[in-house]
């Protein structure tokens, strides 16, 4: 058990000859063919499933949500996981239904079954309390196939979703390495952050971002804002520059989202650094505008380099810098600048600094640069809800699953 956490971890419980259910957040980065862009994450996920040598093991994650081009099968996953575990895993195309119940009944010791993605199911796609998950088809159909749950989907760790927090409610529950270490660091990092806290926030998922930056504003656990990505021309828009539909989508969620933005710049305009200038793709080369005078015709692709040195200066004066996503199109090299520019100014700081997620770490790791930082977090979301302030949805599913833990006698330790 780690002690500030009232759940139980690998240590505690004897896994050998159990049915393990695995819960890993292997969700990745997908190219434009359904290559897996980067391995960190299922990487991070096999260690978990390596010590697992003794039981039968069965791993469930999501990857992408419906609509989104990386939504795909979990089937190249599950031939990269099993370069990392050191042993087969075998991949099904079903999640719980007769296929997958029938190949989980088969399993052996030391034998790994990947499920299908688990968002192909509609009742993983919502958010609701551990009881309503506990109730929902996926877990009633497959708990009674386990003895032990495992929690390692700390990247997915703010989500409460039923594989997520259902399984915890009616099996006994632990959480798996990745959970224990991520945890470990950011409880031991957190009372160690020095104000000036910077968040230099991008990437696409502005619903989310809003949240935790909403948090973050009510809590004050931060000092400056920078916002990059898709957060960029939201903000931008709520701040009164008028931008093309291009840039500015039509949709009832986008205005919502410039709606919050208006009332965040309202109540706390002073903690935003909004971009000066951005990047759009001009005839295949890139062209910098302000951002008062960005033709209608073009998409925002980037930040411009006078916001880049702004974000820079920043930085370098901060006393902790928390990074996640990047803040232009990165996959795209001319729009990776202004990702660039700001990650090595990261590194150069003396703050204390934390960068999470996929799109930083390999700029990182292209920068040289992977040693220059405090922590690189395998999460995004989670992260920054912890760092906001939130209770985590799965912290509060592992501790129920320790009760039903204790009451099977399954505790082998003396240290409770
Ligand atoms: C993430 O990448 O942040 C996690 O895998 C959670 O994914 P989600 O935001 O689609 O729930």
């Amino acid at each position: 058990m780690i002690s500030e956490f009232q759940f139980l971890t690998m240590d505690d419980v004897d896994l050998t000859d159990k049915r393990v259910l695995v819960r890993v957040d292997i969700n990745s980065p997908i190219g434009p063919n359904g290559e897996i862009m980067d391995e960190n994450r299922i990487r991070e996920a096999s260690i978990t499933i390596r010590e697992l040598s003794e039981s039968k093991v069965v791993i469930m994650s999501h990857q992408g949500r419906p609509g989104k081009s990386d939504f795909v099968s979990l089937e190249n996953h599950a031939k990269v996981l099993e370069k990392y575990v050191g042993r087969h895993v075998k991949f099904i195309d079903d999640l719980m239904g007769p296929a997958a119940r029938s190949e989980i009944a088969r399993l052996k010791n030391g034998d790994v079954l990947l499920l299908e993605n688990t968002r192909i199911y509609s009742e993983e796609n919502i958010e609701a309390p551990m009881e309503e998950c506990a109730k929902t088809f996926l877990v009633k159909k497959l708990s009674p196939l386990f003895d032990v749950f495992i929690n390692d989907a700390f990247p997915a760790a703010h989500r409460s979703q039923p594989s997520l927090v259902g399984f915890a409610y009616v099996l006994p529950s632990l959480a798996g390495r990745l959970v224990e270490k991520e945890l470990k660091a950011l409880k031991s990092l957190m009372p160690k952050l020095k104000r000036p806290i910077i968040y230099i926030l991008g990437g696409a998922k502005v619903g989310d971002r809003l949240e935790v930056i909403e948090t973050l504003a009510k809590t004050g656990l931060v000092d400056k804002i920078v916002v990059g990505g898709l957060l960029a021309p939201v903000f931008l828009e709520a701040g009164g520059v008028s931008l093309s539909e291009n840039n500015v989508k039509k949709g009832k969620d986008f205005r919502g989202y410039v709606e919050k933005a208006e009332k965040l710049l309202k109540w706390k305009k002073d903690i935003f650094l909004l971009p000066l200038d951005v990047a759009v793709d001009k005839d295949g080369e890139r062209a910098e505008f302000p951002v008062e005078k960005v033709p209608p015709q073009y998409r925002i692709k980037d930040l411009g380099v006078k916001s880049a040195e702004a974000i820079a200066k920043e930085v370098l004066s901060a006393g902790s810098i928390i990074a996640n996503g990047p803040l232009g199109v990165f996959e795209e090299e001319k729009f990776a600048l202004a990702t660039l520019e700001v990650l090595k100014a990261v590194a150069e700081s003396h703050a204390l600094t934390v960068i999470s997620g996929g799109h930083l770490t390999t700029a990182l790791r292209k920068l040289g640069a992977e040693d220059k930082v405090t922590y690189t977090s395998t999460a995004g979301g989670a992260l920054l809800h912890l760092l906001a302030g939130r209770r985590l949805p799965i912290i509060d599913a592992l501790e129920m699953g320790k009760k039903l833990a204790e009451k099977q006698k399954l505790i082998k330790s003396k240290r409770f």
